[in-house]
């Protein structure tokens, strides 16, 4: 998507000089791209983690020295001051890596925002009702309807932890287990017409007619107990605005390749969405 606006770039209340936030960007980007694969996407992403974990405990150490009150409640500020159980701060790299760990997948939800847009191009029915939707009822719907249909991590993988049977199938002690989270959002078990994009499944004034239980797109189970995206509310809150705003914009699509191939992970449409403002 191509769109220029005149903004200072900040992180956690604190200014970026533009060449800062432009590496933080195109080394999120490559984090996130490269999170799935060998060769030298993987590659890219392992310098651009190494760059970014580096100029990050930089940050944590200005902000530990050079306090600012802009900084207060951002998550640059909760990394640089938690102190762990025995009441010392995390030392830089490590604070470096958490708060990567929350501005990459961050990042990842432009991947959902291009999605979006390809969605409304596709169903541009979609649009007016959007526009219309003052209570955010709607835009939550088509954001979980977006993350629903587009494929993003097709699978989770972990090993087991004990020998176990699970729906009767024994298996034993580190077994690789993979979670079809593509296949379950697919399933025509749990969702009628799947393969339908239809925001409608997840609104009404009864709730979602499809329990938002079977939706896991970012992991399933409990994230309090398991291993489940924390982040799934930011990504839904997010999504929900961009797609609205999305709907609000005039713009024209030129003719691109939108095909979306699944051989790819994370995938994307094979021009990405270029977009022309009116
Ligand atoms: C495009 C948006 C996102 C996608 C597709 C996504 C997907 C996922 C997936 C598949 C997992 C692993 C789940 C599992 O192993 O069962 C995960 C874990 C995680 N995500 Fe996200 N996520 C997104 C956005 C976010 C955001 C916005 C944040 C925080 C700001 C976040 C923070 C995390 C963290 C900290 C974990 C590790 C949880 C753990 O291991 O206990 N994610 N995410």
């Amino acid at each position: 998507m191509r769109h220029t606006a005149t903004y200072r770039p900040r992180l956690g209340g604190r200014a970026l000089s533009d060449a800062q936030a432009a590496d933080l960007a195109v080394d999120c980007t490559s984090m996130v791209d490269g999170f799935a694969t060998l060769g030298p996407r993987h590659l890219r992403a392992r310098q651009a983690r190494r760059r970014q974990e580096q100029a990050l405990a930089g940050l944590i150490i200005d902000v530990r020295t050079t306090p600012e009150a802009d900084s207060t409640g951002s998550a640059l500020e909760a990394v640089a001051w938690h102190r762990d159980l025995d009441g010392n701060l995390l030392d830089p790299r490590t604070a470096a890596v958490e708060l990567l760990n929350i501005i990459r997948p961050t990042v990842a939800i432009a991947w959902f925002a291009t999605f979006a847009a390809h969605a409304l191009h596709r169903w541009p029915q979609h649009r007016d009702l959007l526009r219309a939707d003052t209570a955010g009822s709607y835009a939550e719907a088509f954001a979980h309807e977006v993350r629903r249909f587009y494929p993003f991590a097709p699978f989770v993988a972990g090993l087991t932890a004990q020998d176990l049977t699970w729906h009767g199938e024994h298996l034993p002690k580190d077994a690789l287990v993979l979670l079809d989270l593509y296949g379950q959002n697919h399933d025509p078990a749990l969702w009628e017409d799947p393969y339908r994009f239809d925001p409608r499944r997840f609104a009404g004034p009864e709730g979602p007619q499809d329990p938002l239980d079977n939706l896991i797109p970012q992991g399933g189970g409990d994230p309090a107990r398991g291993h489940r995206c924390p982040g799934e509310d930011i990504t839904v809150t997010a999504l929900a605005v961009i797609a609205t705003e999305l709907a609000r914009l005039d713009y024209d699509v030129p003719d691109q390749d939108l095909g979306i191939p699944l051989s790819r992970v994370p995938t994307l449409p094979r021009s990405g969405f270029e977009l022309h403002l009116r």
